[in-house]
């Protein structure tokens, strides 16, 4: 899936609602007091005389959000009616009328020209009120055996499949631009840190697969929310089942689940996969975010790393100087919302009794933002992983300030004259003192300096000070040595290659 597609899956979230809108006007019950002006619900209005009150219909109605949903919920209803037919519980005729009406409302929908009716409260009852008008009785048979409170939980789950699909796609894609990237610079070098003071010199190209390693485990993540959640609500009906002979495994199984959820209260009350989603995205977000902020400190000038090009900076109105990270910035400012997306429904769900509770109709809004947060920042990370140009000779020159091969040189009393690491930490911590007061680094004392601390030191000892050395010596499995670096984006390169072109071509035929 295409971030065009995955970013248009909740495209009309604004649309319908007035939540937001500049000027919004406050809202009085003096109006509301009186009734909207509609009559009862055509869908469930039997026992009501009168409409609900203008507050109640805003507070109720979810359509201005939720007809991101259009497409599961014909999705859904056309394998229940197929099974509703296969066993005999209403007509082959009606299951054809209702075929035939769902596909031209889902066109009349992607044409952007249906009417959606807040008054019909959500995607569900929008799609089959209109399918009633259409097609007459066959349309008022959809709903045998079924509730909206199975058919949402269904149409929910193949959007968040669909999601976890298209952001899954969208991670691989960025692994490939990271990796490719990182063989580009497996062994330029560059100062590694912790507390951000410069530790030891590691390449860009490690620092880069650092992030290709956290995206794998992001995506094994939601490969794991999905395998979860793949299994089928409807059948469920309002929460005990029903007593309508249906084939739950048939509908299962036409909607790609690998099963019907075997309890059906479960089925219509929890949200645990959508919660196993924002999770998996309130983590990968913060990786993004991290990745964010570190191309935000690289292409500061006191640094000066990395250049972004004029795609993915920004100007000052008053500075004519600047260039700024906003891609970066905003995408280190949306783990706010994803995160908070996590939150927002994990406090929905905490307090709510088995089964179905109307708090669960907020369980959307959430999800679409938080999916399209994440899709937009992946993306934006993406194109400045492909746009950045690096320093290299800067980020070389750095790697060496800050005593940055103290190590190295430590190791080398242990290695060659046998020192415990100890005793070699303390004579390297005089040597630095010794190179500070000189102000040189480690390289620019002589020999001399160096055996007034220890006598035993030979000239040998400067082939391990420079940077270069320093990354190669580091050839632990998994450290930052140029040959090490060159292997891991060489395997990642020809895993992904083969992903993403898989993936392209099953969009092709798709
Ligand atoms: N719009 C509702 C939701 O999103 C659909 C389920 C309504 N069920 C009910 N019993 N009122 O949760």
């Amino acid at each position: 899936m295409t971030v065009g597609v995955i970013r248009g899956m909740a495209m009309s979230l604004e649309e319908g609602s007035s939540q937001g809108k500049p000027g919004a006007k406050p809202r009085s019950n003096v109006q509301a007091d009186a009734q909207s002006g509609v009559g009862a619900n055509t869908q469930w209005g039997g026992r009501f005389a009168g409409g609900p009150s203008a507050i109640m219909q805003e507070i109720n109605a979810s359509i201005g959000f939720d007809r991101a949903l259009w497409r599961q919920d014909i999705r859904g209803s056309l394998a229940h009616a197929a099974m509703l037919a296969r066993t005999g519980i209403i007509e082959a005729a009606d299951e054809q009328a209702i075929r035939g009406g769902l596909e031209r409302i889902a066109g009349e929908i992607a044409a952007g020209r249906f009417t959606f009716d807040a008054a019909l409260e959500d995607i569900h009852m929008n799609i089959e009120a209109r399918l009633s008008e259409r097609i007459g009785d066959a349309g008022r048979r959809l709903h045998t055996a079924r509730s909206r409170n199975d058919q949402v939980a269904t149409d929910f789950r193949l959007w968040v499949r669909d999601a976890i699909d298209g952001l899954d796609a969208q991670a691989a894609a960025l692994m490939l631009s990271l990796s490719r990237r990182a063989l580009e610079h497996a062994a330029d070098t560059m100062p590694g840190f912790t507390h951000l003071q410069t530790a030891q010199p590691v390449t860009f190209g490690h620092h880069l697969l650092a992030y290709v390693e956290m995206l794998a485990r992001d995506r094994g993540r939601l490969a794991d929310a999905r395998r979860r959640l793949n299994e089928c609500p409807l059948g469920a009906a309002a929460l005990a089942g029903t007593s309508f002979p249906i084939d739950r495994r048939m509908t299962a199984a036409a909607l790609g689940f690998d099963r019907p959820c075997a309890n059906s209260l479960d089925a219509v009350s929890d949200r645990d996969f959508a919660l196993e989603y924002l999770s998996a995205l309130a983590i990968l977000a913060m990786h993004l975010s991290r990745l964010a902020e570190e191309i935000v400190t690289w292409c500061s000038s006191p640094f000066g790393f990395i250049r972004l090009s004029d795609a993915f900076t920004t100007g000052s109105s008053i500075m004519p100087q600047k260039r700024n990270p906003d891609a970066a910035e905003l995408t280190r400012a949306k783990t706010g919302r994803i995160t908070g997306a996590l939150v927002a429904l994990l406090t929905v769900m905490k307090g709510l009794p088995l089964a179905y509770a109307k708090d669960m109709q907020e369980d959307k809004e959430p999800v679409f933002q938080a999916t399209e947060s994440a899709s937009l920042s992946l993306a934006a990370i993406d194109g400045m992983v492909r746009d950045l140009a690096a320093d290299t000779a800067r980020m070389q020159a750095l790697a060496g300030s800050g005593f940055s091969t103290a190590t190295d040189l430590a190791d080398w009393l242990v290695r060659v004259l046998k020192l415990p690491f100890r005793t070699a930490h303390h004579v390297t911590g005089r040597l630095v003192g010794r190179a500070a007061a000189n102000a040189t680094d480690l390289a620019g004392l002589d020999l001399a300096e160096m055996q007034a601390e220890e006598p035993r030191i030979t000239a040998d000892v400067f082939s391990v000070l420079t940077v270069a050395a320093s990354v190669a010596s580091r050839t632990s499995e998994g450290g930052t040595a140029p040959n090490n670096v060159g292997r891991a984006a060489r395997a990642w390169i020809a895993q992904l290659d083969a992903a993403v072109a898989d993936q392209r071509s099953s969009e092709n035929s798709a």
